[in-house]
C-alpha cells in the first residue's frame, strides 16, 4: 500500500509525541518493529470508542521487566504450556513480569505479553494456571501479525469494585479487544468480573424510593468486548459476576462463541451473559448461563446468527432488541435459535422494540426450545419502555416472519404464555407458530394469549389455541418506506 508524503509527515510528527510523551510500555516495542504498526494504534476509533486505560503510574515504562521483552525473544517462550500448539510460540505473563497473587497490578505485564505476542505470528498468550491475575481496564489493539491463541488457565479478575477503579481509567469496559483479526480465547481459567459492589449502580433507569425512577449511570464495566473484530472463538471458558454485560461483540464478523460457562445471581442487573450488536455469522453453541438480565441479546444490525443448544437459567431469557429506541432505525435477519432451554426466567424468547424506530426483524426461527416455569415464553413487546414516558408514536421497526416451532414446557401464570403485543402504526406480519405445548407450571390457566395487531398462522393446533392471532396478512400492508434494511 502506498501513502502519499503528508502521510509520513503526519506520522513522524505523532510518532514524534510518542517519544516525547511517557507512553505505555507496549507501543514501544511497537516502535522498533516497523514504522506502519503504530499507524493503528493513533487511528482514532469510531464512537463509542474503546478509551485509552494507560493508568498514569505505568507509563514510565521505559525499563521492561526481566526478561526484557526487547532482549531476545525466545526467552519468553514457555514450552510446551499450550498443548495444541506445540510448534507454535507461547508467551506466559509471567515471563512478562506478572505476579498472579490476586493483589498485584499485572496489567502492565498483560500488554507487554499482548503486544510481543501480538507481533510474533502463531503465538500464544498464556495466562497461566494456579495464579490469579488483577487486571485493570486495557485495551489489546490489533491488527497482529497472524491469528493468535489467547489460552486463560488461571483466574483474571479486575480492581474489586467502583471505588478500586483507577480513577480516569473507563469505567464501561474492562478487557478490551480492538481491531482484532483471528482470536482464540480460550482454556479451563476463569474470569471473575468482581461485580458486587457495582450492581448497586445500575445502568438502566431504575426504582427509586416512594415509587419513583431513579437514572441509571450506567458506568459499570463490560467485562470482555470485542470491538471491530472478525474470526473470533470464545471456547471453554468460566466467566461469572460481570459487573454488566459479561460479552459484548459489536462491529465484529465471524464469531464462534463455544461451550461457556457464565455465571452471575439472578438479582444482579444488567447483567447480560452474551451481547452482539451490529454483528454478523455468530454461531453461540453449548453454552449454560444463569444471570439477572438477557442471556442472549440481539441487537441492532445482527444477521446471520445460529444459537444453538443454550441453557438460560435462570435469566431473563434469549432476546431481540431493545431496538429502535429514540427513533433509530435497526435491521436484524436471520436469527436462529434451536435446542435451547430456558428455566425460571422472567422472558422466554422475546423481540422487544421501542415505539417510533425503523428498520426490521425478520427471518427469525425459534426452534425445539423447552420452557420450565418462564414468565412470557413467548414474547412480542413493541411498546417497551424503560421510564414510563415513552408516547405513543406512528412508526415502529417492523417485525416480519418469524416462526415458533415445537416450544414446549411450562410457563408462571403470573403472565400469559404468548403475548405478543405488534405496534399499532406496523403490524406483525407472517408470525408462524407450530407445535406450541405450554402449560402452567403450577395452578390454573388464569390468562389467555395476549395479541395485538398481531398477523400470521398457526400451522398445528397449538396449547393455549391462540385465537387471538389475526390470520393471513394485514388489510393495510405496513409501509415499505423506512421500512429498508
Ligand atoms: C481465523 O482464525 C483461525 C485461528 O483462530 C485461523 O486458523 C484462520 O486461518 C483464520 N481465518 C481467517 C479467514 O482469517
Ligand atoms: C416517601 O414517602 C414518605 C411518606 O409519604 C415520606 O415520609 C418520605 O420522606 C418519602 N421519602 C422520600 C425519599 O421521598
Ligand atoms: C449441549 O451443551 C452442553 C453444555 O456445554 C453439553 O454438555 C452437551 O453435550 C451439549 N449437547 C449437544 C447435543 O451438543
Ligand atoms: C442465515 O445464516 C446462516 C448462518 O447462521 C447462513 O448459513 C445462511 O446462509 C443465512 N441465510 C441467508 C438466507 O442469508
Ligand atoms: C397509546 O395507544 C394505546 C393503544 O392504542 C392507547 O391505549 C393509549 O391510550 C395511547 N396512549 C396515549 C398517551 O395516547
Ligand atoms: C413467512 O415466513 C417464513 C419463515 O421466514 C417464510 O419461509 C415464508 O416465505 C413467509 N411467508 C410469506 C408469505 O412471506
Amino acid at each position: 500500500m502506498e501513502f502519499p508524503s503528508w502521510v509520513f509527515t503526519l506520522f513522524s510528527s505523532i510518532s514524534l509525541c510518542f517519544l516525547l510523551l511517557p507512553v505505555q510500555g507496549g507501543l514501544q516495542t511497537h516502535m522498533g518493529n516497523s514504522h506502519f504498526l503504530p499507524l493503528s494504534q493513533i487511528s482514532l476509533p469510531p464512537s463509542p470508542s474503546p478509551e485509552a486505560s494507560a493508568p498514569s503510574h505505568e507509563v514510565k515504562a521505559s525499563l521492561p521487566p526481566s526478561p526484557s521483552p526487547e532482549a531476545s525473544a525466545p526467552s519468553h517462550e514457555v514450552k510446551g504450556s499450550a498443548p495444541s500448539h506445540d510448534s507454535a510460540r507461547v508467551f506466559s505473563v509471567l515471563s512478562f513480569g506478572a505476579v498472579g497473587d490476586g493483589v498485584t497490578d499485572d496489567t502492565r505485564a498483560f500488554k507487554l505479553a499482548w503486544d510481543t505476542a501480538c507481533q510474533s505470528k502463531s503465538a500464544t498468550l498464556l495466562v497461566p494456571d494456579s495464579y490469579s491475575f488483577m487486571v485493570q481496564s486495557i485495551i489489546f489493539t490489533g491488527p497482529c501479525k497472524s491469528s493468535l491463541v489467547f489460552q486463560i488457565e488461571g483466574t483474571v479478575m479486575p480492581p474489586d469494585g467502583p471505588k478500586s477503579w483507577p480513577k480516569g481509567n473507563n469505567k464501561r469496559q474492562w478487557l478490551v479487544f480492538y481491531r482484532v483479526n483471528g482470536l482464540a480465547m480460550q482454556g479451563r481459567g476463569l474470569i471473575d468480573g468482581r461485580g458486587e459492589k457495582w450492581w448497586n449502580l445500575p445502568c438502566k433507569p431504575h426504582k427509586g424510593p416512594n415509587g419513583t425512577t431513579l437514572p441509571g449511570p450506567c458506568d459499570s464495566p463490560v467485562a470482555i468486548r470485542f470491538f471491530m473484530s472478525s474470526n473470533l472463538t470464545v471456547q471453554g471458558l468460566k466467566i461469572k459476576n460481570s459487573p454488566q454485560f459479561h460479552f459484548r461483540f459489536d462491529g465484529c464478523r465471524d464469531v464462534l462463541v463455544d461451550s461457556l460457562y457464565i455465571k452471575a445471581p439472578s438479582q444482579s442487573p444488567n447483567t447480560d451473559g452474551i451481547h452482539i450488536e451490529n454483528t454478523n455469522n455468530v454461531k453461540i453453541y453449548n453454552t449454560i448461563i444463569s444471570n439477572g438480565d438477557d442471556c442472549v441479546s440481539i441487537g441492532a444490525g445482527c444477521f446471520d446468527v445460529d444459537i444453538r443448544n443454550i441453557s438460560c437459567a435462570p435469566s431473563h431469557g434469549i432476546s431481540i432488541g431493545s431496538l429502535g429506541n429514540r427513533n433509530s432505525r435497526a435491521c436484524v435477519s436471520n436469527i436462529s435459535v434451536t435446542d435451547s432451554v430456558i428455566r425460571q426466567s422472567d422472558n422466554g424468547i422475546r423481540i422487544k422494540t421501542y415505539q417510533g424506530g425503523s428498520g426490521s426483524v425478520s427471518m427469525v426461527t425459534f426452534n425445539n426450545i423447552h420452557m420450565d416455569n418462564v414468565r412470557n415464553p413467548i414474547i412480542i413487546d413493541q411498546y417497551y419502555c424503560l421510564t414510563k414516558s415513552c408516547t405513543n408514536q406512528t412508526s415502529a421497526v417492523h417485525i416480519s416472519d418469524i416462526t415458533y416451532a415445537n416450544v414446549k414446557g411450562t410457563y408462571n401464570i403470573k403472565s400469559p404464555p404468548l403475548h405478543l403485543a405488534c405496534s399499532d402504526a406496523v403490524p406483525c406480519t407472517n408470525l408462524t407458530f407450530s407445535n406450541i405445548e405450554l402449560l402452567p407450571a403450577q395452578g390454573r390457566i388464569l390468562s389467555d394469549p395476549f395479541c395485538w395487531n398481531a398477523y400470521g398462522e398457526i400451522s398445528t393446533m397449538t396449547i393455549p389455541p391462540v385465537y387471538c392471532l389475526s390470520e393471513g396478512v394485514p388489510y393495510t400492508i405496513p409501509p415499505i418506506d423506512g421500512d429498508q434494511c
